[in-house]
């Protein structure tokens, strides 16, 4: 079988409602994101993930589905996406969507005319805790009498996977989608869609808190995923499935992947995003998700996300390059990234009042899903979250070949031209304390120094291919030094017949 097209792919999440208007209501839509697909075709990107876009009450914006099948009225039409879809392929840009199968919205037909689809007991049967609140997973439903369960929101009651007719359901949703040319679909929740039949407590651990052994992470799931798997790979080219996959540790997380290259193509690595950005701890976290993948397992790596924030605030403090340090993290590992909607330009999480919060969740993750700045004017009309700063933005940036915009497009070019980094072996360089650096293959080495002193790397010696500070693009260097939050990828073969580190 030919190379999926993922692997060598990098990914872009759009958060729909928050990317680009396209007919000036304050809500990010599927026609602004068409227009803007010359956008991310000039930036160099193979894929977009949009969330969730069905019909909700937006009580977890989109995350809690009336109709899986439908398109959300705030987003535009079913036309609508098959036109990004077309005008995608077009450009070479695919488009993966969202499924939520752990649970739908009480608002979903489902609730009231099939509720063996849903999970219930008479009385509250154990210590499950909603993720949403910390409160019981379970909640009366009052017309009924019962309680039933709901590992997020109240408004998010779980589906039954025991049930094969909910089984059935999600497959027809699935063949609905890829028949439409759907390239494939991030899983939301993927480490936890079926519960433990017998209701048993969560152990807990003193001081650890809950161990969510029972309500999450049951051997079931793996057969579900089993089964996209097999329905996936009945088209051409064969569905992606990308797993929000949450584990307790690198082994379990693995898992995900199949013994036999039979369950998620791929799977986040949040190992790694939940990291700080620190030498030490992403190099532990790293060789530990090498050490225990299959060889044909790939991971995913992200820095941002609707949930989790921006990398420019979370990780580098609003430092740009040290922002540049954790796209050539990103990028420069051995997997396929997925950039989210901003990490191009290291925009920060923007300022959202407490009278404009809209989230859920406490805290509220709104600051991570703020308008895209297009212009430092805003080019958004009275959005539906604010956009504050707009210091950092697509059109100053586009013009500026120093800007963060035009790092990350040579990133996902050097990508594109040099096989090395995007299927090259990992292997660690020793370095000193508050660096890190590695090897793609023979002859490309990637290196950051996230101490707040200068290091010198003994063992990187060549022609610097990209640095976060561009004036170092092409010097020549004996042994790699870096000034704190800086880094680079560097082309270490010097052979005289044309560097095999050179393109295809
Ligand atoms: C996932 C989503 C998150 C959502 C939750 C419940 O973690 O990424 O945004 O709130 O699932 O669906
Ligand atoms: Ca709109």
């Amino acid at each position: 079988m030919s190379k999926p097209w993922w692997r060598d792919a990098v990914l872009y999440q759009v958060y729909p409602r928050s990317f680009a208007d396209g007919n000036g209501d304050g809500i990010g839509d599927l026609a602004g994101a068409a227009e803007r697909l010359e956008y991310l075709e000039w930036l160099g990107v193979d894929a977009i993930w949009l969330n969730p876009i069905h019909p909700s009450p937006n009580v977890d914006w989109g995350y809690d589905v009336t109709d899986y099948t439908g398109i959300h009225p705030d987003l535009g039409t079913l036309d609508d996406l098959d036109r990004l879809i077309a005008e995608g392929a077009s450009r070479g840009i695919r488009i993966l969507l969202d499924l939520v199968p752990n649970h739908s919205s009480d608002g979903h037909p489902w609730f009231r005319e099939r509720p063996d689809f849903y999970v219930w007991s008479e009385e509250i049967p154990n210590n499950w805790e909603s993720i949403f609140g910390g409160g019981p997973a379970w909640t009366l439903d009052e017309e009924r009498g019962r309680y039933y369960l709901h590992n997020f929101a109240p408004e998010q009651p779980d589906l039954n996977w025991w049930n094969p007719e909910v089984r059935a359901e999600f497959e027809r949703i699935l063949r609905f989608w890829f028949d439409r040319d759907v390239a494939g679909f991030r899983i939301d929740v993927a480490h936890a869609i079926v519960k433990d039949r017998e209701l048993r407590d969560d152990p807990v651990i003193p001081g650890l808190g809950m161990r969510r052994r029972y309500s999450m992470f049951r051997p079931e799931t793996h057969e579900i995923l089993r089964e996209w798997r097999a329905l996936a790979e009945t088209y051409d080219p064969p569905r992606l499935l990308l797993g929000e996959a949450y584990s307790l540790e690198a082994e379990q997380w693995a898992g995900y992947f199949g013994e036999r290259d039979d369950q998620l193509d791929l799977a986040f690595a949040f190992m790694l995003t939940h990291a700080a950005l620190d030498a030490d701890e992403m190099r532990g976290v790293v060789s530990e998700i090498e050490a225990a993948l299959p060889a044909h397992a790939w991971p995913c790596w992200a820095g941002s996300n609707h949930d989790i924030g921006r990398l420019a605030t979370r990780w580098a403090k609003g430092d740009e390059s040290r922002a540049r340090c954790a796209l050539l993290i990103l990028l420069g590992l051995r997997g396929t990234p997925c950039l989210y909607y901003g990490d191009e330009l290291a925009l920060e999480a923007g300022a959202v009042p407490a009278d404009r919060v809209l989230d859920c969740a406490t805290p509220s993750r709104d600051p991570g899903r703020t308008p895209m700045p297009w212009t430092a004017g805003g080019d958004w009309l009275d959005p539906w979250l604010p956009l504050s700063d707009t210091s950092r933005n697509v059109e100053d940036q586009r013009v500026d070949s120093g800007s963060t915009l035009h790092f990350t497009r040579d990133l996902i070019g050097l990508r594109r031209q040099l096989p090395a980094l995007r299927s090259g072996t990992y292997t660690e360089i020793p370095t000193s304390a508050g660096a890190w650096a590695w090897r793609r293959g023979a002859d490309v080495a990637v290196a950051v120094n996230l101490a707040d002193a200068p290091v010198e790397l003994d063992d990187v010696s060549g022609a610097i291919l990209l640095a976060t500070n561009r004036s170092r693009d092409g010097e020549l260097v004996e042994s790699l030094a870096l000034a704190p939050g800086e880094g680079a990828i560097v082309a270490t073969s010097q052979r005289s017949s044309g560097s095999s580190a050179a393109s295809e």
